[in-house]
C-alpha cells in the first residue's frame, strides 16, 4: 500500500523533522516501498481523505506529531501508523508528567521542580541545588534548554525556556566527572534495546548544535560493557514500558560518576537525520540505514 511519510510540521523541531523525513523517504524508496512525503497534520488529513494514504511512518518530531493528537486522529481513522499509540505519545511529550511515573514505580529520574508562573524559581533552585537544567517541559532537541551553574543566570534561562508552550521543569543536573559517567542514550526497535550510545560533545554540552550542526561530537557504541551496558538497556526497556510505548523510540539517560543511571526523557518519533543515534545504534548492530526504515516501517503493522 501507499505510505506516508509525515514529516515537517510546525513545531519547533519542524526543520529537524524534513531532514530525518528526507532520509526515510529515500531509503523507503530505495527498498521499492510507494512512499510519498506529506508535510503536516492537516495535509495527511487530506491526503487520506483522498485515499492516497494507507499506512504512516511519522517521523514528525515535537508538537503535535508527539504528542497523541495524530496517534488519536489516525486511530480513529483506522489508518496504521509507526510508533507509539495515543498513551505513551502523550504521556512521554510531557516531561514531567513521564517523571512522575516512572518515580511512581521507582525508577531512578533526577529530582526536579515544576515551575508555574509566580513560582519563586530562585528558591526552586536552592531546593534542588545548584547546578539545575532548565527546560521546557514538552520541546525536543534541547530547544529552550540551559544548565545554570549560578544564580545569576536563573531568571534568563526560565525566560528562555518560558518563550515555548506548556509548563517549565527545573531539574537537577547530574554531575559526570567519573570515568564513565556522562550522557547517554538507549534505541528502542520492535520492542528491543539497541547497543547504549555514550555522548561526548567536544563543548560544554549535547546541545541543538552540537546535535545537528557540529560535527565533533564523539560517539561511543557500545556505551558501557558488560553488566552496566545490559542494565543500562534493561532500564532503557523497562522506562518505555512504563511510559506505555510500543514499536519504536528512544531513551535518554545520564549515568552519574557513581554509576547510577538517571533517567531524562522517552522521544517516540526520534531524529533519522545523517547525525542521530538511533541509526547509528543500528549500524552498531548491522542494522543500516534502509533496514531500519523497514524495521520501523513494520512496527505499524502490529
Ligand atoms: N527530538 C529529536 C528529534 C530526537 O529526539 O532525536
Ligand atoms: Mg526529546
Amino acid at each position: 500500500g501507499r505510505v506516508a511519510v509525515l514529516m515537517g510540521g510546525t513545531s519547533s523541531e519542524r526543520e529537524v523533522s524534513l531532514e530525518s523525513g528526507r532520509g526515510v523517504l529515500a531509503a523507503l524508496a530505495a527498498r521499492g516501498v510507494d512512499a510519498h512525503a506529506v508535510d503536516g497534520i492537516p495535509a495527511l488529513l487530506e491526503e487520506i481523505r483522498a485515499g492516497r494514504v494507507d499506512r504512516v511512518f511519522n517521523i514528525l518530531h515535537g508538537g503535535d506529531g508527539e504528542n497523541g493528537v495524530l496517534q488519536g486522529a489516525l486511530q480513529a481513522l483506522g489508518v496504521p501508523f509507526t510508533g507509539s499509540g495515543v498513551l505513551g505519545s502523550a504521556l512521554t511529550l510531557d516531561k514531567i508528567r513521564t517523571k512522575q511515573v516512572w518515580l511512581s514505580l521507582g525508577l531512578r529520574t533526577p529530582r526536579y521542580v515544576r515551575l508555574a508562573p509566580g513560582d519563586d524559581v530562585h528558591a526552586a533552585a536552592r531546593a534542588l541545588g545548584l547546578p539545575v537544567i532548565v527546560k521546557p517541559s514538552c520541546e525536543g532537541s534541547s530547544v529552550g534548554v540551559s544548565r545554570v551553574f549560578d544564580d545569576a543566570d536563573l531568571d534568563a534561562a526560565v525566560a528562555l525556556a518560558a518563550r515555548y508552550p506548556g509548563e517549565l521543569l527545573m531539574e537537577q543536573l547530574i554531575e559526570t566527572d567519573g570515568p564513565d559517567a556522562g550522557e547517554y542514550t538507549v534505541g528502542i526497535l520492535g520492542e528491543e534495546a539497541l547497543p547504549s550510545i555514550r555522548i561526548v560533545p567536544a563543548g560544554a554540552y549535547y546541545d541543538y548544535h552540537a546535535k545537528y550542526v557540529a560535527d565533533d561530537t564523539t560517539y561511543l557504541c557500545p556505551g558501557l560493557d558488560g553488566k552496566a551496558e545490559a542494565a543500562m538497556r534493561a532500564l532503557a526497556l523497562a522506562a518505555f514500558h512504563a511510559a506505555g510505548c510500543t514499536g519504536w523510540g528512544r531513551v535518554d539517560l545520564m549515568r552519574d560518576a557513581q554509576g547510577r543511571d538517571w533517567l531524562l526523557e522517552v522521544n517516540t518519533a526520534p531524529g533519522m537525520t545523517s547525525h542521530s543515534l538511533v541509526p547509528k545504534a543500528a549500524r552498531a548492530v548491522g542494522i543500516e540505514f534502509e533496514a531500519l526504515c523497514w524495521a520501523v516501517l513494520e512496527t505499524s503493522l502490529a
